[in-house]
């Protein structure tokens, strides 16, 4: 088994039309995973980083929405202007990028 240093999972979620929730596939994240999964195989990163998609996050006010494992670092409102930033900043460097995170105080909502 392949062992990952960085694992991203992006919500591809879709609700019918009008639903409250909402969901991040009308935020366009199935061309955004398509885009950062592209971007990520020609960036010359020396780690091994798998980008999968996901399920509900349950995170949809927040979407489009992806989390990179292990650190466990979540991510609202992400187009695909921001993956450059991500791949450069987190990804490269390990900077996550703080204008996209969603902070514990706005995810635990208990
Ligand atoms: S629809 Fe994406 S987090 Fe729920």
């Amino acid at each position: 088994m392949k062992h990952y240093d960085l694992h991203l999972f992006v919500c591809e979620n879709k609700r019918p039309n009008g639903h409250p929730r909402g969901c991040c596939a009308d935020k366009n994240s199935v061309a955004l995973r398509e885009l950062l999964k592209e971007k990520v195989k020609t960036s010359g990163l020396n780690i091994n980083v798998r980008v999968n998609s996901a399920g509900c996050l349950d995170a949809c006010e927040f979407g489009a929405v992806l989390v990179v494992y292990p650190e466990s670092i979540w991510y609202g409102g992400v187009t695909e202007a921001d993956i450059d930033d991500i791949i450069e900043s987190h990804l490269r460097n390990r900077q996550p990028v703080e204008r996209l995170m969603i902070s514990d105080k706005r995810y635990n909502k208990d």
